[in-house]
Order: C-alpha cells, then sequence, then structure tokens
C-alpha cells in the first residue's frame, strides 16, 4: 500500500487552457490530398509556407495575450499548451535571442514538481540520476514574464529547433497510464479515454507531430485528433510520415535516433529514482540535411555494372538549371522533378525521375508547391556548392520533457522502489518499432 508524503492538494482543477489541437498560425491551409495514406491526408494540414510565430503586432492577440518584447510565441510547437488567438490561454514562447524556450509553469502544484525535478537534476550527485542530465533540455533556471497585464512564470529550457533550418518534431507520449496519482476520479477517466487504440498497445501515443515533407517543400502539421485514432498498425505509418519515409527511409537518421532511445531505454530499464507520469520523448530532426542526405544518393547512382557514378554538386546544379528537354517552359510549370523510391537497379538507391504534369489555372495549390519545392531544391544545391551546410552541425535530437507529472518514487512508495515500468513498457516498443524501420532502410 502507498501514501502521499506531498501535502494535501486541492481538488484538481480542470486546466481552462486549451492543448494544441492544430497549429498556432500558417499563412496558408489547405486540405489537398497528398502522397500519404486516406488516412493521414484526412488530418493533417498543409502549411505552404514555414508556420511563423504570432506576435505583439498580431491584432488577433487578446491584450491578455501581449507577448513582452524579445519574445515570439513558439512556432514549431507540435503538442501542449498554446496560445489559443481570442482567448487568454498562455502557451509556450521562445526568445529571439538566446536559443531558449519558455514553458507556462502552470498549476502551482504542477509547476513546483517540474521546477523541484529540474533544480534537483541540476544539483545531484547520484549516480543513478545523472546519466538523465543528457537525456533532457538543457534547463536554464526560470523567469516571470508580463503577459498582458499577468506576471507569469515560465520555466527556461535550450530551444530544441534552435538553428534547425526545416524543423521535423514528434512528440511522443510515454505509458499507458497517463495520470499521476494525485489525479481526481474525473481526471483518471478522461486520460483513461483518450488514445486508447495507441496507449493501451504499444504503451505510447503521439499527441503531436510535424513534419517538413520532402517530396512536396511543405508543412505538415497533425494534432491530437490524428494521434488519438491512432492504433498499433497506424503509429507505425504515422512515424514513417515524421521520418519523410515516402522520400527514402534514412539509415543515418534512423540510427541516430535510435543510440539516442537505446540510452535512455537503458537507463529506464534499472532506474527506480522516478515515476515519469505523461511525460514525452520529443524527436527533432532537420528535413533539410535529410534531403541533402538523400540528395546524395541521387548523385551516385549504379551504373548497370554496379559501379558507383558520381556526379559533382557543379554538375547537378547545371543539370537542374538547364532546362530539360520537355520543360523549355518550366517556370510555366510543365516539368517537375521528384525524388522517388522507385529503384535504380539496387533498392536503396533512389532515382530522380522526371515528370510532366498537367496545370491548369485552377492548380494554383500544386503551383505553389512546386515553387517551394523548386527553392528548396535550389537552396540545397548551393549549399551542396559552398558547403555552408555544416556537415558537423548537430541535427537530430531525442530528448524527454514534460515532468509536471514526475514523481520521486520515494514520495509515493512505502515499499521497495521499482523501475518505471509504465514508461519501459512504452520505450520497448518504440524502440521496437525505429528497430523495425531500421531494417527496412536495406
Ligand atoms: N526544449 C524544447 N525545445 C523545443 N520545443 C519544445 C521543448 N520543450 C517542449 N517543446 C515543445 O512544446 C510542446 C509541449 O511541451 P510540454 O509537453 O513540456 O508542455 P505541456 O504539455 O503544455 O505541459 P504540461 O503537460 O506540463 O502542461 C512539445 O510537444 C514540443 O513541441
Ligand atoms: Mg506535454
Amino acid at each position: 500500500m502507498s501514501h502521499l508524503k506531498l501535502p494535501p492538494l486541492p481538488p484538481y482543477q480542470k486546466q481552462q487552457r486549451k492543448s494544441y489541437a492544430g497549429f498556432v498560425r500558417s499563412t496558408s491551409v489547405q486540405s489537398t490530398p497528398s502522397p500519404t495514406s486516406n488516412f493521414a491526408t484526412s488530418f493533417q494540414l498543409i502549411v505552404t509556407a514555414p508556420t511563423s510565430s504570432l506576435t505583439n503586432t498580431n491584432t488577433k492577440m487578446s491584450n491578455d495575450q501581449k507577448i513582452p518584447v524579445g519574445f515570439v510565441t513558439m512556432d514549431h510547437q507540435v503538442a501542449g499548451h498554446t496560445f489559443h488567438v481570442g482567448t487568454e490561454e498562455i502557451g509556450m514562447l521562445k526568445s529571439v535571442d538566446d536559443g531558449s524556450v519558455l514553458k507556462p509553469a502552470g498549476s502551482p502544484m504542477c509547476a513546483a514538481r517540474e521546477i523541484k525535478f529540474y533544480e534537483q537534476l541540476l544539483t545531484t550527485t547520484d549516480k543513478d540520476i545523472l546519466p538523465l542530465r543528457d537525456f533532457i533540455a538543457e534547463y536554464r533556471g526560470t523567469q516571470t514574464l508580463a503577459v498582458g497585464s499577468k506576471a507569469v512564470n515560465f520555466i527556461k529550457l535550450r530551444d530544441l529547433t534552435h538553428g534547425i533550418s526545416e524543423p521535423c518534431v514528434i512528440d511522443i507520449k510515454m505509458g499507458r497510464r497517463t495520470w499521476d496519482p494525485l489525479a481526481t476520479e474525473q481526471k483518471r477517466e478522461a486520460e483513461e479515454n483518450k488514445y486508447v487504440g495507441c496507449k493501451n498497445t504499444v504503451g505510447f501515443c503521439i499527441p503531436g507531430l510535424q513534419t517538413h515533407h520532402i517530396a512536396s517543400g511543405t508543412y505538415k502539421k497533425f494534432g491530437k485528433e490524428y494521434g488519438k485514432k491512432l492504433n498499433q498498425n497506424t503509429v507505425k505509418e504515422a512515424l514513417r510520415l515524421f521520418l519523410n519515409a515516402d522520400s527514402g527511409l534514412c539509415r543515418q537518421l534512423i540510427m541516430q535516433i535510435l543510440t539516442n532511445l537505446w540510452a535512455i531505454q537503458k537507463w529506464i530499464r534499472t532506474q527506480k529514482v522516478y515515476q515519469f507520469y505523461s511525460s514525452s520523448i520529443l524527436i527533432i530532426y532537420d528535413a533539410r540535411k535529410l534531403r541533402q542526405i538523400l540528395e546524395a544518393k541521387v548523385r551516385t547512382p549504379t551504373t548497370p555494372d554496379g559501379e558507383i557514378r558520381s556526379e559533382s554538386p557543379l554538375n547537378s546544379l547545371q543539370n537542374q538549371l538547364k532546362p530539360n528537354r520537355s520543360s523549355s517552359n518550366s517556370l510555366r510549370g510543365s516539368g517537375e522533378s521528384l525524388n522517388t523510391l522507385e529503384a535504380s537497379g539496387s533498392p536503396t538507391v533512389p532515382k530522380t525521375v522526371y515528370r510532366k504534369i498537367q496545370r491548369s489555372h485552377s492548380s494554383m495549390n500544386n503551383y505553389e508547391q512546386e515553387m517551394q519545392k523548386m527553392k528548396d531544391n535550389y537552396t540545397l544545391m548551393l549549399d551542396n556548392l559552398v558547403g555552408v551546410y555544416d556537415s558537423n552541425k548537430e541535427w537530430v535530437h531525442v530528448k524527454m520533457i514534460d515532468f509536471a507529472h514526475t514523481f520521486n518514487n520515494n514520495e509515493i512508495s512505502d515499499g521497495q522502489p521499482t523501475v518505471d515500468k509504465n514508461y519501459l513498457d512504452g520505450i520497448e516498443h518504440l524502440v521496437e518499432m525505429f528497430e523495425e524501420l531500421l531494417k527496412q532502410c536495406d
């Protein structure tokens, strides 16, 4: 039997802030078909230009949401609480100059718990806890900011999207049980009815993801409504979507993700200090770097006799810029280059194909997407030519986030502390899925 050493809680106040349901703001939202499956397509939101931040200049922001100078709303946030236009809800902020995000500390109990967690981690010498430091985004203390007329307490963390040109982001909430030991019956019931298809089978769920879709040059965002419909099969599709698998599964990317996941998994298998409820693993990578890797593969196709035929970036640029046979009027949109998964001799070597597309005045959306894609390709070629893109730059992050419901085992248990089986179950399944994806790379 367990007892709680924490002071008694006031009755659980249902959070009034709305969780992330879609995206904050975009220049254009469409529901056009995509190369993704019908299931995913019915939930996706396409942003044809990079998501932009809401700032003080946004006229739709209520007075109570006015953000202090030097901060903007977090543009690449995929889950959790956000500034909801027309309400007083407060979400994540981003500092414009120091590469930090600021998370509103939330209810007093959650705030105290999460801040205590980070502070303890800063000062601990406990060798069982120390590895955890590598698995979290750097904690930079707390900061009180005036949002409208309110003083709001924020937790400051390293912004993991900082320096990433085209961030692909997925929030994976760990554990079948997402309610903490202090949750009311009502809260418990609500949590148990969410994301059931996924949580109850694979022990984790996906409250949000964003991908910079390489094939179309657009951002695609999937919110919690998409996540709630996923099951043990479709969740694999969600991971593939996140990884831009329709442009080619990238071994280098999956290996980087797995290396980080294995380290977390190894620690979770033995640690008995914490129980993590409703905590997530946040995975972020740069689609621009991924595109560069996939393009490099295209530039080294094999000859029929199996030799690798390489093409210099300059040749590649020339070839891309010079009009092809069928596209002398390409700026009017008659030619399009696509990277496909079609094999040329070897199943691992994608080939560049050119396909003619029919365009009418009513297909402006396609036109915009193609223009974006052309710009992407052009940027990529310039990167390759002048070596701007630092190949040593970190382009993949895998971190544990959200510790508002994390408890020290000694706070909630009388008996022998145990490993966090709830979290463990989730990460074991997650690792398995990425390992399966790795096998599919060959
Ligand atoms: N360090 C970070 N860098 C970049 N993005 C982050 C970082 N931490 C969080 N995010 C973004 O913010 C989202 C929400 O974060 P988090 O889960 O910590 O907040 P929350 O769910 O609103 O919090 P709570 O459940 O405590 O109310 C994540 O899904 C992610 O998109
Ligand atoms: Mg969260």
